[in-house]
């Protein structure tokens, strides 16, 4: 979908997207279509329930004395109320309408309703955000019917008083969308397609051309070098795991980076401690954390980030199989501890261990945050609506929550106690991969934490359940994949460490 910013002018064809507030009050450009169409509008919304609160919608077709084939008349709800996430919702509502009627383009002419803190031009970039991540699509796989699938709506045109101020205000978003793009794209992918040495050819090219470093490790590599954990996961399957590290140096001086580590299970299907049932479906989505890491690595080069940042992903298939790993096993990570595994579907603390210990010791980053699909505990807990934080810094957790309320990508931290860390003692090695019946959430990250090394900020987000959707509860979120956690890192880093 192509999005382009004009000054305002007459609408030749197409749909006219105009707005009003809470109590159908018309904004000048829904005044201006009324009274070009012969007061069209008003007549419709004698017949209407539009009250202009948020998302809320009336259509004229065909209105006569227009170049417009179509009046959509978009609530805006409450001008205080409409923050930058509002508008990005109420772009996506628009574009989801806008979709569903097979229009082929729209002119877009919202103005700052009185109150409204956001900028003018960035209203209309806001708008054009939300209409763009409504936009995707993943249709790879589709192979008849095709007329059905086909996007229509080709173009949208922003039509604001500050072209200029909102073609510069989306140009970052535009880079937000592609990492969020690419991190779905990555998840909606089956896994006898996308695993792990796949991930990494993906990663390496789409970052060839974008000053991106990527560097692959493969198994033989990891072996040397330590990568018990790891490999203990990957070695039930017949694909090779890899690790890519990935660096963008934006910063002009030479600064510290942060860092990014992401789960990336291509499929789990529980190894040994085989899942059964319908538990196993979507497994191709454990991988979403690297997703996540890899989209706002896209984002940082394309936009060209002044931070330099690192993003390191993990990636195995979890099999089952004569050399899988069994439960009673005991594995040595990469930072030398050992770990009891008991049950073979607690996997991706087994990857992160070893992503982080490779991470603190080779970057010794300002902060590192893991991104994981790492429990059905905290699906239980959270929910869709919450990520799970888990962290040893109460000032970076303030600083995720506020990027959190900005962005709509929220977290809800949970605790680390040791009360909890009593829970993964082991009869015979330093820990064990599981913990008791309750909390798993927590003793999954009080797992995690035993990799986090003297000195290292940290965070641990927990996004099972937040990385991938069933059916359509998300107006922004088309698609299975959500791409959950490219937004809020990248509004993060917007907001404190950029240089
Ligand atoms: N990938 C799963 C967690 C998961 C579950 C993600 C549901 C999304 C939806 C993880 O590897 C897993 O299997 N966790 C187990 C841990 C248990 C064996 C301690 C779980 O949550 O049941
Ligand atoms: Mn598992
Ligand atoms: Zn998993």
């Amino acid at each position: 979908m192509n999005i382009t910013f004009a000054a305002p002018a007459a609408v030749a064809a197409g749909s006219w997207v105009v707005g009003a507030v809470e109590g159908a009050a018309l904004l000048p450009a829904a005044v201006q279509a009324d009274k070009a169409s012969g007061g069209a509008l008003t007549r419709a919304l004698k017949f209407a329930a539009f009250k202009g609160r948020p998302g809320q919608m009336v259509e004229v077709l065909a209105p006569a004395g227009l170049g417009a084939t179509r009046l959509l008349l978009v609530g805006l709800g409450k001008a205080e109320a409409l923050d930058e996430k509002a508008l990005e919702t109420i772009g996506a509502q628009l574009a989801a309408r806008l979709l569903a009627a097979g229009e082929k383009s729209a002119s877009v002419q919202i103005e700052a309703p009185k109150g409204c803190k956001v900028k003018k031009g960035e209203i209309a970039a806001h708008l054009a955000f939300g209409a763009k991540l409504r936009s995707y699509a993943f249709t790879r796989y589709r192979t008849r019917n095709l007329d059905e699938f086909e996007q229509k709506l080709a173009a949208i045109t922003l039509l604001t008083p500050e072209p200029a101020a909102a073609k510069k205000a989306y140009a970052g978003l535009s880079a937000v969308a592609d990492g969020i793009f690419l991190a779905r794209d990555l998840v909606n992918e089956p896994p006898n397609i996308l695993y792990p040495e796949e991930f990494a050819r993906r990663a390496k090219a789409r970052f060839s051309k974008l000053g991106v470093k990527v560097e692959i490790l493969g198994e033989a590599e990891m072996k040397k070098q330590g990568f018990g954990a790891l490999l203990g996961v990957g070695q039930g399957s017949s694909r090779d795991s890899q690790l890519v590290v990935m660096q963008w140096n934006g910063a002009k001086k030479k600064s510290k980076p942060v860092a990014f580590v992401g789960k990336g299970v291509c499929f789990d299907s529980g190894g040994l401690s085989i899942k059964v049932g319908a538990g196993m479906q979507g497994m191709k989505g454990d991988m979403g954390g690297a997703a996540a890491v890899t989209g706002l690595m896209l984002t940082l080069a394309l936009r060209k980030a002044r931070v330099n940042a690192m993003g390191v992903i993990g990636l195995v298939e979890n099999m089952p199989g004569p050399d899988a790993l069994r439960p009673d096993d005991v594995l040595t990570s990469l930072s030398g501890q050992t770990i009891e595994v008991l049950n073979t579907d607690a996997e991706g603390r087994l990857v992160l261990a070893d992503a982080l210990t490779y991470t603190q010791r080779r970057f010794a980053p300002k902060f590192v945050i893991d991104l994981a699909t790492l429990t059905g505990a905290i699906v239980a807990t959270l929910g869709f609506e919450h990520a799970g934080v888990f962290a040893n810094d109460d000032a970076l957790v303030t600083r995720l929550l506020s990027a959190g309320h900005y962005t709509g990508e929220r977290v809800w931290q949970l605790p680390l106690d040791p009360f909890y860390d009593k829970m993964i003692k082991s009869k015979i090695a330093d820990m064990k991969n599981i913990g008791g019946a309750n909390s798993g959430a927590i003793t999954a990250a009080q797992f995690l934490k035993r990799f986090i090394e003297k000195g290292t900020v940290w965070a641990h987000l927990d996004i099972a359940g937040v990385a991938w959707q069933d059916g359509e509860q998300k107006p922004m979120i088309p698609s299975w994949g959500t791409g959950w956690g490219v937004r809020l890192l990248n509004r993060l880093i917007i907001e404190h460490y950029e240089s």
